[in-house]
């Protein structure tokens, strides 16, 4: 039996170039490459809208500001692979299918700025899974249609909020006191849910139905540009259930 032919001295050199390169390459997001099916800039942004994933993508730059997932079919947002990306800024999981998310989902995003959650099968949202976005300034979650219960305090940490829409879920009841006492907020979606007005939820049918509450203490120049509470909800509110 003959031996294979030596590796010749030049493939040899190549593939030492070829180590040494990888060997002395600097940073860790550099390495990390983009994950499949997603494009990445170099402005950090990582695009994998619309391209049917079924599991959060791997392999994402751990410096990564802002990650889009839209429009695909994820049903899960893994904390221990979501807490990696601490730079992240922006978030957007509309349209995927999202039935949980959990006190540790978003534990290390401290600078996160814009969360987008809507269009999931989102069932309820407890007590800290917001808790740790210190940073978080627009929160949207809306059309989620089997979405039936928020908890009280859900939002009661986000000092930064200033814009949160929970329009088109299944929510009967939300403690609206912890929101007026949020210091930032100035524009609350709720129009399109079965809102169930009686005396304990005063508070919240006065928001459903008079247009700007919040915002009375304002100065003009200053409501101009606020946007307005939807209040689309309070032509047909559900007193009875
Ligand atoms: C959700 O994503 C699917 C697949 O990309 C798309 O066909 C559909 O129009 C999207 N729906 C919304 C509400 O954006
Ligand atoms: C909305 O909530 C009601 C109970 O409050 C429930 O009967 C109904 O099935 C829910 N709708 C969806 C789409 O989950
Ligand atoms: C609503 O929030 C306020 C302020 O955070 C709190 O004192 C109150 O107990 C909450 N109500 C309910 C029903 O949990």
């Amino acid at each position: 039996m003959r031996l294979l032919p030596e590796p010749s001295a030049q493939s040899l050199r190549l593939l030492f170039l070829f180590l040494f390169v990888m060997g002395v390459t600097p940073s860790p997001a550099l390495t990390a490459g983009c994950p499949d099916r997603c494009v990445c800039d170099d402005q950090l942004v990582v695009q994998c809208a619309g391209q049917e994933l079924t599991a959060f993508p791997n392999d994402l730059p751990l410096a990564t500001r802002q990650l889009i997932i839209s429009n695909n079919r994820i049903g899960d947002l893994p904390a221990l692979q979501l807490n990696y990306l601490s730079d992240l800024v922006y978030l957007d999981c509309s349209n995927n299918s999202l039935t949980e998310i959990s006190e540790s989902t978003f534990g290390n995003l401290r600078k996160l700025a814009y969360l987008d959650l809507s269009f999931n099968t989102l069932l309820q949202v407890e007590d800290r899974t917001f808790g740790p976005l210190a940073s978080l300034v627009m929160l949207r979650l809306t059309d989620n249609p089997s979405l039936g219960e928020v908890h009280p305090d859900a939002f009661a940490e986000n000092m930064a909020l200033q814009v949160l829409d929970v329009s088109r879920n299944n929510l009967t009841a939300l403690n609206i006191s912890s929101l007026i006492a949020l210091p930032a907020l100035r524009s609350l979606g709720l129009s399109g849910n079965p809102w169930s007005c009686d005396c304990d939820t005063e508070d919240l049918c006065l928001w459903v139905q008079i247009e700007g509450f919040k915002f009375q203490a304002l100065k003009s120049s200053e409501t101009e540009r606020l946007h307005t509470v939807e209040h689309s909800a309070a032509r047909e509110p559900n007193t009875s259930s």
